[in-house]
């Protein structure tokens, strides 16, 4: 996607995408610009066009689809339950949960072997992370897992049939059901876990509702579990096109947190997020019509030449001198911004630790089939256990 994101750039930074029936904005000023107003530029639709009728909890909209002055309130109950210091007291569990999936991996596959990174180690670790924080008991953690899986993949329903969309919606109504029950235990038992955490928040006098914590918490899991995933499979795609920069980590594991932030610069999970204009807008040059559909492409803004020196560099010492736009920006900045960095560094540096080899095999890369999501769809791997 990268030189079409380049050519927009140029010559089309706003431009009428038929196929989607969507205006694209491809240059760094302009999304920061329109990300950061969300008056014009609502978020109202973005959960009904992700989910449709498979929404958990219709009754309520989440924050992510919620503008000002609404929206405001909400973050900021989520923002002091979800603080860095909060977060910092998950780091533990991250690491714990890292060496647990390594062990098994190890225990399945021996010393050495071949292993599928994105669907053993990936796909298991951030999910698992975020049903620890909810407090989902271990013993019922795969079923949550199935479930999130699930609800996750409304977002392809136009494309599947009557069988699979019921799957969905019994999913959807599973996952509703067991996260009401997570509440309705917690509200009497408060404990170190994230809903106890919203329970507690309280902003002048007002707190969340049962309804809203039910959604913030589907939130999180729809937001915080395949972008993760997607970050650590294109991480280990990078390091094996980059060998220098491979051989470096290796031998410096301090340099994980660098890696990171230019694996999410230069190819970010979320490629493109979507907003509809409420009034006829100007944009780079461009008359947006009100009622319009519009796509910020996070993922060309990172790479905008006016913003980032060599942007198709991958270069892990870069100076970032603007931010990167891999988590939004504006109101709806990224809620989980710092935990996916927590977890990622920790994820990498136990993988280090713990393969003396872990090399992607093929240098092609089979993509998950998404224009909006980026991540390794499989992801065979050659280890050796340390
Ligand atoms: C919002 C990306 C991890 C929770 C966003 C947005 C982006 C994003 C681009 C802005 C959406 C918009 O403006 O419409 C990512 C990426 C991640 C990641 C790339 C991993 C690398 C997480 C995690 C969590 C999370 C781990 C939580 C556990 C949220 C929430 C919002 C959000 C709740 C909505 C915030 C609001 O509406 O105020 N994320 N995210 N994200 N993210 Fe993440």
């Amino acid at each position: 996607p990268y030189p079409y994101y380049a050519d927009l750039r140029r010559d089309e930074p706003v431009k009428w995408l038929d196929g989607l029936q969507a205006f694209s904005v491809a240059r760094y000023d302009d999304v920061d610009k329109l990300l950061k107003d969300g008056r014009i530029f609502s978020s109202a639709q973005f959960w009904p066009a992700l989910l449709g009728e498979y929404d958990p909890v219709p009754e309520v909209a989440p924050m992510i689809s919620m503008d000002p002055p609404g929206h405001i309130h909400l973050r900021k109950l989520a923002n002091k339950a979800f603080v860095p210091t909060k977060v910092n007291l998950l780091r533990d569990r991250t690491y714990r949960i890292a060496h647990e999936l390594i062990n098994d991996i190890i225990a399945k596959h021996g010393q050495s072997g071949e292993f599928d990174w994105a669907w053993e180690f990936t796909a298991l670790y951030p999910v698992t992370v975020i049903a620890e924080v909810l407090g989902v008991p271990t013993e019922r953690r795969s079923e949550f897992k199935v479930w999130v899986d699930l609800v996750l993949s409304a977002a392809n329903r136009a494309a599947y049939g009557p069988e699979k969309l019921s799957e969905i919606e019994k999913a959807s109504k599973s996952l509703r059901a067991f996260i009401e029950d997570l509440y309705d235990h917690r509200i009497d038992n408060l404990g170190e876990d994230l809903i106890s955490s919203f329970i507690q928040s309280e902003i002048d006098g007002r707190k969340m509702t049962r309804l809203e914590i039910i959604q913030m918490a589907t939130l999180l899991l729809i937001g915080g579990v395949e972008t993760t995933t997607n970050l650590l499979g294109t991480t280990l795609v990078e390091l094996k096109r980059h060998p220098e920069t491979y051989a470096r980590v290796r031998a410096d594991t301090g340099l994980i947190p660098a890696l990171v932030e230019e694996v999410l610069r230069y190819n970010p999970p979320v490629q493109i997020i979507f907003r509809h204009t409420t009034a006829d807008v100007e944009l780079g040059g461009t008359t947006i019509p009100a009622g319009s559909a519009v796509m910020p492409i996070l993922a060309s803004a990172n790479r905008d030449e006016t913003k980032f020196a060599n942007p198709d560099v991958f270069d892990i010492d870069r100076k970032i001198d603007f931010p990167l736009m891999s988590f939004g920006q504006g109101p709806h900045f990224c809620l989980g911004n710092y935990l996916s960095r927590v977890e990622a560094k920790a994820a990498l540096e136990v993988a280090m630790e713990r393969f003396a080899q872990l090399d992607v095999i093929s240098d092609e890369i089979h993509w998950i089939d998404s224009y909006f999501a980026r991540g390794p769809h499989t992801l065979p791997v050659r280890f050796k256990a340390a």
